[in-house]
């Protein structure tokens, strides 16, 4: 459904008055997620996940490589031919607060997806709105439609932008850290929903999230970003159970022990900084926080991902050598 071939995104950022530098927050992505399948993107705060999710959208257009949308190249499209992929690729933000504009009632804002797309008439789009707001639960829809956002909680308001991204009828949806800022009881319901639905309209999904917990729960896969590159792919009984490159397994030690009030943990970090990404130039991203014996490869080559055990893929120099 979805292919990234090599992509890159490099961003120009100011330093100072007369430097800029060079952000490699993408450098050198492949990685493709099958019609009706989840990818999961997990990795710490500025590993570069937004910005591959809006890559897949075309909210962003690459530096370098190509991202297909079933057969179509939609890398360098204009606007113009961009319109049913509009339709058919949606995304669902992290804040629903937000994504959602506060002088609408929840009835024009699921509605007005439909509008912008020119879809059905008057009374066509009520009842499109209707099944929208039942299937994500908020019941008595007649009700719930006339609310504004600050009358919804949380978990309502999310429903809300899930019941927007669904009324498309989508084939694809990126959703962005979807339940991070809602509180914790609600998460697992809202989580039970996204995944119902999933199966219900066979969407094809990329999930971002710091949280591999979720991610085992919610993907067929999971890739596990490090500054800019996957460095970590494969099903999830592979990645969480049997975790290879030296960065996932210090990510699951990290795992959240269920106490929201440690937020730190909680955004799956490991210790170290990682490197300003625009200070990398060559070796593998990793080599600075890496305990392993490392060898001269690590200062001098990137690894690329390479297949460890079936669909299970990993980069790093010294754990190819341990497969032989
Ligand atoms: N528009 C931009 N201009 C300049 N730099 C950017 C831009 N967008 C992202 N970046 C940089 O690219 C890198 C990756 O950012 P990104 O938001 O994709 O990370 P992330 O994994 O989603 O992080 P988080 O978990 O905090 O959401 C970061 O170093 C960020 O500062
Ligand atoms: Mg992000």
């Amino acid at each position: 459904m979805i292919r990234l071939e090599d992509v890159k995104m490099y961003f120009q950022s100011r330093k100072g008055l007369f430097k800029t530098v060079e952000i490699k927050a993408i450098d050198g992505v492949s990685v493709e997620i099958d019609k009706g399948k989840t990818l999961a993107l997990v990795g710490e705060s500025g590993s570069g996940k937004t910005t591959l999710g809006r890559l897949t959208l075309r909210l962003l257009k690459p530096t370098a490589g190509h991202v297909f949308f079933e057969d179509l190249n939609i890398t360098d499209l204009e606007e113009v031919h961009l319109k049913s992929f509009r339709r058919r690729a949606q995304a669902i933000f992290q804040d629903p607060y937000s994504s959602i504009d506060p002088f609408m009632n929840v009835h024009q804002i699921v509605e007005e997806p439909l509008i912008i797309h020119r879809i059905g008439k008057k009374k066509e789009r009520n009842e499109m709105v209707h099944k929208a707001l039942e299937d994500v639960r908020l019941t008595p829809t007649q009700e719930f439609s006339n609310k504004y956002p600050h009358m919804l909680s949380g978990g309502q308001r999310q429903r809300v932008g899930i019941a927007r991204a669904l009324i498309l009828k989508p084939e694809y949806i990126v959703t962005d850290e979807p339940v991070s800022m809602i509180d914790a009881s609600s998460r697992a319901e809202i989580l039970h929903l996204m995944k119902n639905l999933q199966d219900k309209y066979r969407i094809t999904v990329l999930y971002i999230t710091h949280d591999i917990a979720t991610a085992k729960y919610f993907a067929d896969r999971i890739a596990v970003m490090y500054n800019g590159r996957i460095v970590e792919i494969g099903p999830p009984e592979k990645v969480v159970k049997e975790p290879i490159h030296p960065y996932t397994i210090k990510l699951l030690a990290a795992v959240p022990e269920p106490d929201p009030s440690n937020r730190f943990k909680e955004r799956g970090v490991v210790e170290g900084e990682p490197p300003n990404p625009a200070d990398i130039q060559w070796g593998c991203r990793f080599e600075s926080r890496c305990q392993l014996q490392k060898e001269d490869n690590c200062k001098s080559k990137q690894p690329t991902l390479v297949q460890i055990k079936p669909e299970h893929y990993v980069a790093c120099f010294l754990k190819d050598k341990d497969k032989s």
